[in-house]
């Protein structure tokens, strides 16, 4: 088992490491990788066709591994930026303890989870406040994000939409897009959001 383990590390190193060029990355056959791709979710649930395939942003990103042309990047976010839906009574800001709740649950995704179960797993990738030990660096530390922005309405507005749709801000992002995808309520975002803007809130503590 050892032995197997090492050996298909070494492979990946191998196929990460070795090409130096793009124009020496072996050649992929994006018909074949759909097929395969598609052949591993034979008991797809009604719904799920549009997470295992590509987007037309996605497929863009791809094709130019995350570093878009400038016209590019600009047709990408204004797409992005039009899926953003604003909540109907035009408030952004929920109950914060909800919000830190659901940053702080990674648990979701799986065929049974409906959007009101799954959690936002933002410390994953994110510092929010001082007190969690815990957390991940992908993305930047938020710790006192709402208030560097001196709890401005119309930056908690473009923090909402950040949470919904990452990409309406920066093309390609590795953040998730929460509203998007359906995979956080509204209900959620509004605490999220107000998890960053709230005074109250332990980000701005
Ligand atoms: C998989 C990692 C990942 C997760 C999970 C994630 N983020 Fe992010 N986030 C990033 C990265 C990377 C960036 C920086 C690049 C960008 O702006 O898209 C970012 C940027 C941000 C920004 C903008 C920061 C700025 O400089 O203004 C906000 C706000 C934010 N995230 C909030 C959240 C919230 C709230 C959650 C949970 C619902 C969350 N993120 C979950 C990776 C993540």
């Amino acid at each position: 088992m050892k032995k197997l383990s090492i050996s298909v590390f070494a492979l990946a190193g191998a196929l990460i490491v070795g090409p130096a060029h793009a124009q020496d990355m072996p050649k992929v056959d994006a018909k074949r990788l759909e097929e395969v791709t598609k052949a591993m979710w034979p008991k797809t649930p009604e719904g799920w066709e549009k997470r295992i395939s590509f987007d037309e942003t996605q497929a863009i990103c791809s094709q130019y591994r995350n570093d878009l042309p400038q016209a590019e990047f600009d047709k990408v976010k204004a797409r992005e930026l039009a899926t953003v839906k604003f909540p109907a009574d035009g408030k952004v800001l929920g109950d914060w303890k909800a919000g830190q709740r659901a940053a702080n649950n990674g648990r979701g995704g799986t065929f049974t989870d409906k959007p009101m179960t799954n959690g936002g797993n933002c410390y994953a990738c994110h510092q929010m406040d001082r007190f969690e030990l815990s957390y991940g660096t992908l993305g930047p530390s938020l710790v006192n994000y709402g208030k560097d922005r001196k709890f401005a309405p119309e930056e908690a507005k473009a923090a909402y939409a950040k949470i919904y749709n990452s990409m309406s801000v920066l093309p390609c992002s590795t953040m998730p897009r929460f509203g998007y995808h359906g995979f956080l309520t509204e209900q959620q975002l509004k605490d999220l959001t107000a998890l960053l803007f709230d005074p109250e809130s332990p980000v701005n503590k």
